[in-house]
C-alpha cells in the first residue's frame, strides 16, 4: 500500500449503489487509495444514499425535477461537485445525460461504468438487448466520459457468459459482480497515476489503450 495522499473522489449515483459499495469496501480493505468526499444522487430515494450514510460519508441530493432544464441542473451539480475539489468524478449508476459543457469541464477526470461490452449497446436495457441478440457473452466497460453518450475511451472490460436460461435480471446480477471488481481496480490505477486521458485516448502505464 502506498503512502501517497489518497485520491479525492466524488461519487454520483441514482440507484442501488452496489458499485459505490464496492468502492467503499475497496478503500476500507486498502485496495484503493482514495477518499470519498461526497456521494451525490439525483434521486432522493436512491438506496445508495443509505449505503453512503452507513459508511459515514457526506451525501447530497440534487433532484433533477427541481430544475427547469438540463443546463440548470448540470450547473447546480457542477457547483456542488467543485466545492469538494475532487481529483476524480466517479459515475456509479448515475442515470442522467449531461450537457456537453458539464462533460468538458471534467474532461479526463470523470469515469463511468456501463453494463455492456462497449461499443455494443450504448444507452439503456443493455442486458435484454444482449439476450435478444443471442449474444454468447456480455459484460461491462469502464471508460472515460466524453460528450458522446457511452462513447469515451474504454479502459477495462469484464466479460461474462450469457447462459441459456438467463433473463435480464440474472444476467445483470452476473455482470454486476464483475463491475464490483473492475471499477475499484480502474480507480486505483487512476489514483496511482498509471491511468490518464490524453487527447481522445486512455493511456495506461504510458501506452495508449486500444479500443476493444
Ligand atoms: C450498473 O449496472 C451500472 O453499470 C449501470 O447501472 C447499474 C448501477 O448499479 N450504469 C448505467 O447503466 C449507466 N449508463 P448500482 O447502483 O448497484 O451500482
Amino acid at each position: 500500500m502506498t503512502t501517497a495522499k489518497p485520491l479525492s473522489i466524488v461519487v454520483l449515483i441514482s440507484g442501488g449503489g452496489s458499485n459505490l459499495q464496492s468502492i467503499i469496501d475497496a478503500i476500507h480493505n486498502k485496495q484503493l487509495n482514495a477518499e470519498i468526499k461526497a456521494v451525490i444522487s439525483n434521486n432522493p430515494q436512491a438506496f445508495g444514499l443509505q449505503r453512503a450514510q452507513g459508511a459515514n460519508l457526506e451525501t447530497r441530493v440534487l433532484d433533477h425535477r427541481d430544475y427547469t432544464d438540463r443546463a440548470a441542473f448540470d450547473a447546480a451539480l457542477q457547483a456542488v461537485i467543485d466545492a469538494y475539489q475532487p481529483a476524480l468524478i466517479v459515475l456509479a449508476g448515475f442515470m442522467r445525460i449531461f450537457t456537453d459543457n458539464f462533460v468538458d469541464h471534467y474532461r479526463g477526470k470523470m469515469l463511468n461504468i456501463h453494463p455492456s461490452l462497449l461499443p455494443k449497446y450504448q444507452g439503456l436495457h443493455t442486458h435484454q438487448r444482449a439476450i435478444d441478440a443471442s449474444d454468447s457473452e456480455h459484460g461491462a466497460t469502464v471508460h472515460f466520459v466524453i460528450p458522446q453518450l457511452d462513447g469515451g475511451p474504454a479502459i477495462l472490460q469484464a466479460k461474462v457468459p450469457v447462459l441459456p436460461d438467463d433473463n435480464a435480471d440474472t444476467l445483470a446480477k452476473r455482470v454486476l459482480t464483475y463491475e464490483h471488481k473492475i471499477y475499484p481496480q480502474v480507480i486505483e490505477w487512476f489514483a496511482a497515476g498509471r491511468l490518464l486521458m490524453q487527447g481522445d485516448n486512455a493511456v495506461f502505464d504510458g501506452k495508449i489503450l486500444q479500443a476493444p
